[in-house]
């Protein structure tokens, strides 16, 4: 059925998508389209991002590394602030959205891609090493494919994506479930990691680890990545940011 946006049971599709090896069977490879969306396109998310039908998380997933790292008080601490557009193709208030974005998507992307979740993220704290996998995606498109961010800004802070993939989204699961071994180098110079990762994201993490690609955030560009690719922020205190805003989405195909 053309509008059955369920989703996937969270225990069927952890089995099949996250804890098998489903997810080495192919690669989405990283891509960066420059204006993607335009000014006025932008405008929409952002109000509809503010509006009072948004659902909103508020993240503070780094609270633990930001308490260890700079003596912050956890309760105090924010990650990011989540504006989700929840139900995306079937809630009325959303359909602007929709009319922008799915066109797009899919003559960029290929038929039959959906966006199985889409937010607008105000980022306060730089993301560790994760992956965007877990999320169970819908029925009609249950294969996850690519991460896309939109950011609303030119800001002087990169994505770095690893040719790392897994299900797991802690790196450390994946490395000692799967037993990966070190390789003898960090995959970035010292230098590299004095600007764009000190203190935040553990630097053994870079001996696992190999550059694919890094997107420096472009008002309007679409990044995309794939989700089961290991990614973070830089640590874009180190650039003079204390805050970045984007539209993401966590795509999905049909298999
Ligand atoms: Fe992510």
């Amino acid at each position: 059925m053309e509008n059955d946006f369920s989703r996937i049971k969270k225990t069927e599709y952890t089995q099949k998508f996250i804890e098998s090896d489903y997810y080495k069977n192919d690669i989405f490879e990283s891509k960066v389209y420059e204006n993607f969306l335009t000014d006025a396109e932008l405008d929409v998310f952002d109000e509809a991002a503010r509006s009072d039908y948004v659902f909103y998380v508020h993240d503070t997933s780094m609270g633990p590394v930001s308490n260890r790292l700079f003596g912050e008080d956890p309760e105090s601490h924010t990650t990011a602030n989540y504006y989700i557009f929840e139900n995306f193709y079937s809630k009325p208030e959303w359909s602007k959205l929709v009319d922008i974005i799915q066109p797009k998507l899919e003559s960029t992307f290929g038929e039959g891609i959906y966006a199985s979740h889409i937010h607008v993220l105000e980022s306060c704290f730089p993301y560790g090493l994760h992956n965007d996998a877990e999320q169970p995606n819908m029925n009609i498109a249950p294969k996850p494919a690519w991460t896309l961010i939109i950011p609303f800004d030119d800001y002087p802070s990169k994505t770095y994506v690893f040719n790392e993939r897994c299900g797991y989204k802690d790196p450390w699961s994946w490395i000692h479930n799967e037993n990966i071994q070190p390789n003898e180098t960090y995959c970035v110079s010292d230098e590299t990691y004095e600007k764009d990762f000190v203190p935040i994201t553990d630097k053994e993490l870079m001996k696992y680890l190999t550059v694919e690609s890094t997107f420096t955030w472009k008002r309007g560009s679409c990044f995309a990545a794939d989700r089961y690719r290991y990614h973070c922020s830089d640590n874009y205190y180190n650039h003079g940011i204390q805050k970045k805003r984007a539209i993401i989405m966590w795509t999905s195909v049909k298999e």
